[in-house]
């Protein structure tokens, strides 16, 4: 039913006046029930559509969710988004990624972003519920990497550096990471990522890269903990902003340094993370699986790792685990 409720949306987006619906079924070869059956199923995707039986129809608002045809007119990518899949609700869209590689042609899947308006249960690092409500920019791209493995916490790099970068550009202010995925606006969390992979002895089959940002949904709808903690873009500028045009801004800024993690430029995005970031020359404490340790974060390497050079002068070269700074 889509694409012909999309062709629709088209004329009215280009009509400078109000259109009758004969003119829309005369242009597209259509009867006027048909037109008036799109019609209805546009204002039901949230295109506000106004009608008058003298002059006709005209769009008044566009859909404000994140719908595919809305990002792929503002997208500039190559491969990232050219292939979309749209969900209203769904448990995490990891998850529908991972279905999607066990079952379909994963070089055909690689750059596909799945978006879902609302997540009933996103997944956040080492394994912790990730709160998704309607407002925010919950997707995960499908990667088929060619990259090795050991160098695989780079795409992960590459992708808070692109949001980090997004939201500046975009919004202007002053978005920093801080490590190992998590990006802050000042003293408040505003997104994270989270990269999920197969792969068997040391060959990637794909990786998952979710990214969740608190863009539009209401910060007050948080638990007042959470309320201390975190923040989301239209919390800070102080106004609702087109998630169409920043998603296909992240995605171009992803697309543009995931290209440089598969050259092997390394360099290139560890010097771009280290210029963006909140946690180096900090004083951090550690938490691993297996222990924990106080020290001040003075760089990350090759690989991602985070180097801490701890109290009693002795440097620790940390892979993964929570990181909490003052
Ligand atoms: C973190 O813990 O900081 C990472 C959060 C990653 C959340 C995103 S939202 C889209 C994708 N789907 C999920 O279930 N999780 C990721």
């Amino acid at each position: 039913m889509q694409n012909s409720a999309f062709k629709v949306l088209e004329i009215l987006e280009r009509a400078i006046a109000p259109i009758s619906g004969e003119a829309i079924s005369n242009e597209l070869g259509v009867t006027r029930s048909a037109v008036w059956k799109n019609i209805k199923e546009l204002r039901l995707m949230g295109y506000d559509i106004q009608s008058s039986q003298k002059e006709g129809y005209r769009l008044v608002h566009s859909s404000s969710k994140l719908l595919p045809y809305e990002v792929h007119k503002k997208l500039h990518t190559q491969v990232f988004g050219r292939n979309l899949r749209y969900f209203e609700h769904t448990p995490s869209t990891n998850s529908i990624g991972k279905q999607l590689c066990s079952e379909g042609d994963l070089k055909k899947l690689h750059g596909t972003v799945i978006i879902a308006e609302e997540q009933t249960g996103g997944v956040g690092r080492m394994g912790r519920a990730w709160i998704s409500p309607s407002g925010g920019i919950w997707i995960t791209v499908i990667l088929k990497p060619q990259v090795p493995i050991d160098h695989i916490f780079m795409i992960t790099m590459a992708g808070s550096v692109a949001v980090a970068r997004a939201i500046r550009k975009e919004f202007e202010i002053g978005a920093l990471i801080k490590w190992p995925n998590d990006i802050f606006i000042g003293k408040k969390k505003i997104g994270g990522l989270l990269l999920e992979m197969a792969a068997e002895a040391d060959t990637v089959h794909y990786c998952l890269l979710g990214i969740g940002i608190d863009v539009n949904n209401p910060v007050k709808d948080f638990s007042a903990d959470l309320q201390r903690d975190i923040t989301s873009i239209s919390a800070e500028i102080g106004h609702e902003i087109d998630r169409a045009s920043f998603l296909a801004r992240i995605l171009k800024e992803f697309e543009n340094r995931y290209q440089l993690v598969e050259s092997g430029e390394y360099d290139a995005i560890t010097q771009e993370w280290k210029s963006l970031s909140a946690t180096l020359e900090n004083r951090v404490q550690i938490r691993t699986l297996r222990n924990s340790f106080e020290g001040e974060a003075i760089d990350i390497d090759e690989f991602g790792a985070l180097i801490v050079r701890k109290d009693n002068g002795k440097l620790e070269r940390v892979i993964a685990g929570d990181c909490y700074q003052q």
